[in-house]
């Protein structure tokens, strides 16, 4: 058994806009096992840094946020001493509490969604959501149609949340066919069964082509549509018996005429 040590080293903002308060926090876990140092900084439950311990360099979450790198870990000094503690901590947790206190474990969830709306054939970026998770300790795989998938996987780190469990997120390039099945398998540490999301193309534009053509329907439909219209127009202008009582209103304006052509 093992123990994750994480210091919420402060809320250090609380920006409070009118009713909405934000919070901005830097989280700094250390573990046994790989990962086994973290340290975010988190804009309420989004992500706007993350911290390179091997060369001490701050890593935007989105290039925009690059120009506040510099800013993004002001007590820098301080961090392999927060780092220590942290370490400190893990030690002592572990000796003292092992066996006595149970095991803190999230039950992973997975959601699967694409980057971009789907077409056949076209490059898209399929999403596998991991929450709920703790401790930060994942391994996630992808297959397709079945057979594991090696090339064109990228994983987004740890982010902390507000509730004290973390996210991540991996990507897998795909161009979906249809009849594909895409499955994103999330094992979790000490956990024998893994969390499974899948994801297969439906409900989709196979192509422009197709596309064109319902658009092109569905004009056509709307201009057969407006031609009947105007053949029963006609037709109750040449033929007043064909009206019934609900084209009142057209008939008031019809004999409004007839009654100026009959004088
Ligand atoms: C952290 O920095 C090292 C050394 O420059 C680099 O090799 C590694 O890829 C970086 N890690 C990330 C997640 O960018
Ligand atoms: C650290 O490594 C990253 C990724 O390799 C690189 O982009 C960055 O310039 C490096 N920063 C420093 C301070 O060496
Ligand atoms: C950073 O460390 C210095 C001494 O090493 C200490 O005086 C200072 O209070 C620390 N700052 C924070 C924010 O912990
Ligand atoms: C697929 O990947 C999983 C997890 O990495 C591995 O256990 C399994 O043996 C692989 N299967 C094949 C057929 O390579």
């Amino acid at each position: 058994m093992w123990f994750l040590s994480a210091l919420w080293l402060l809320p250090l903002v609380t920006v409070q806009a009118q009713e909405d308060p934000h919070f901005v926090a830097e989280v700094l876990f250390c573990q046994p096992q790989d990962p086994v140092v973290g340290l975010v900084k988190m804009f309420d439950d989004s992500q706007m840094f993350s911290y390179n311990f091997t060369n001490g360099s701050s890593i935007p979450r989105i290039q925009e946020f690059e120009k506040w790198a510099d800013h993004s870990f002001p007590n820098r000094a301080n961090i392999s001493n927060d780092l220590n503690l942290c370490k400190g901590f893990l030690g002592e947790l572990t000796e003292v509490l092992t066996n006595v206190t149970p095991e803190a474990k999230g039950t992973t969830k997975v959601k699967l969604m694409t980057a971009q709306p789907v077409r056949l054939g076209e490059p898209n970026t399929l999403i596998c959501f991991v929450g709920n998770i703790y401790p930060p300790i994942l391994t996630i795989t992808w297959q397709k149609n079945g057979l594991n998938v090696t090339e064109g996987i990228t994983h987004s780190g740890y982010f902390a949340m507000t509730d004290m469990t973390f996210q991540t997120f991996s990507y897998l390039k795909i161009s979906p066919q249809l009849h594909e099945t895409f499955a994103c398998i999330v094992h979790s540490d000490g956990d024998d069964t893994p969390a499974v999301g899948f994801w297969v193309p439906s409900l989709v534009v196979p192509s422009q082509l197709l596309e064109n053509i319902l658009c092109g329907l569905g004009i056509a439909l709307g201009i057969v549509l407006f031609i009947v219209g105007m053949v029963f127009l006609y037709l109750t202008f040449k033929d007043r018996t064909l009206v019934s009582d609900c084209d009142l209103l057209i008939l008031s304006l019809i004999s409004k005429k007839h009654i100026f052509i009959n004088t």
